[in-house]
């Protein structure tokens, strides 16, 4: 599956969820990584940073650090495609999401840049759980207060969706001109979902369901800008009103193997949830 080892492939996001999974594995199958964040002197919002870190590079992993179906992760995936492939880095992954109507004009984006492009969209990260500010209101509060209702998820583990990318990465055009969709082997609603983490960190955990109305008002409530707080509750009534309650069977497919269960998952990330 990974035949262009000799290959340096820009990771943005590699400090995120994402993005640190993509440079283990990509490591791991014997890829130069370089790392593009902040720290590394990479600024989505500041393109004069962007060829530095593209130049010489064979191929780029994409994941905004706002949601990808916001304007602005269509405005500058846009943007630094164009610019990639102007520099020669032809091969780019873009991490998308599921059922996202929202992400539609940047995956365009993408496609129109003249890249060998692959689009990997993702269901809900486990890992939302255990890493950022869910798990601090888990650990902290022994809850969560979310407008999912009882609709099911199938939650996938970043490390599958980064060896889905490095794959895509990898493959010698083999997943070009692909969308992949990612998930989980499994549905749960939010309520199991905190209640298998509860179970793994010995203490109870509960979910309480709310109204996308409730949210919006404890977003804007903890300080969130208005508009800001707006644009994610319409996200979450698009991603979570039944769209997405069915399994893809991108990680098979492409890795041959199932994707790694929730109940793995807690068990390693049962630390993130102790008070
Ligand atoms: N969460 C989900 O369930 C889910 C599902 C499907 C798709 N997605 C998509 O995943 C993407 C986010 O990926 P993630 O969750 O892996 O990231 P993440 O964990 O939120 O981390 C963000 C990363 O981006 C970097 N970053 C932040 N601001 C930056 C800037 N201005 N310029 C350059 N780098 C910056 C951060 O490092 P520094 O702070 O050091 O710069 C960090 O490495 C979003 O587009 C979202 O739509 C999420």
């Amino acid at each position: 599956m990974t035949e262009n080892k000799d290959m340096t492939v820009v990771v943005t996001g590699a400090s995120g969820r994402t993005g640190s999974r993509v440079a283990e594995a990509a490591r791991a199958a014997g890829l130069t990584v370089r790392p593009a964040s902040r720290a590394h002197g990479f600024d989505w919002s500041d393109p004069a940073t962007w060829p530095g870190t593209l130049r010489g590079a064979d191929a780029a992993y994409l994941a905004h650090p706002t949601d990808v179906g916001s304007p602005q992760a269509t405005e500058e995936v846009g943007a630094l495609a164009r610019e990639a492939v102007a520099l020669g880095v032809r091969r780019l992954v873009l991490l998308s999401a599921r059922g996202e109507e929202q992400a539609l004009p940047t995956e365009a984006a993408l496609r129109e840049s003249g890249a060998d492009w692959t689009i990997v969209r993702a269901a809900w990260f486990m890992q939302n759980f255990s890493e950022g500010p869910l798990a601090v209101e888990l650990r902290e509060s022994g809850g969560l207060v979310f407008p999912a209702g009882e609709v099911g998820e199938p939650f996938v583990d970043v490390r599958d969706i980064a060896e889905v990318v490095v794959a895509a990465l990898t493959s010698d055009g083999r997943y070009g001109g692909e969308t992949i969709e990612v998930s989980g082997p499994r549905l749960l609603t939010f309520g199991e979902a905190v209640a298998e983490a509860g179970r793994a960190a010995g203490r109870e955990l509960a979910y309480r369901a709310v109204s996308p109305e409730e949210y919006r008002a404890n977003l804007t409530g903890f300080g969130l800008p208005p508009a800001e707080a707006a644009f994610l509750v319409g996200l979450f009534a698009t991603l979570l009103d039944g769209r997405n309650a069915r399994l893809s069977d991108g990680v098979e497919r492409v890795l041959g193997r199932v994707p790694r269960d929730f109940s793995g998952f807690v068990e390693e990330a049962a630390g993130a949830w102790k008070g």
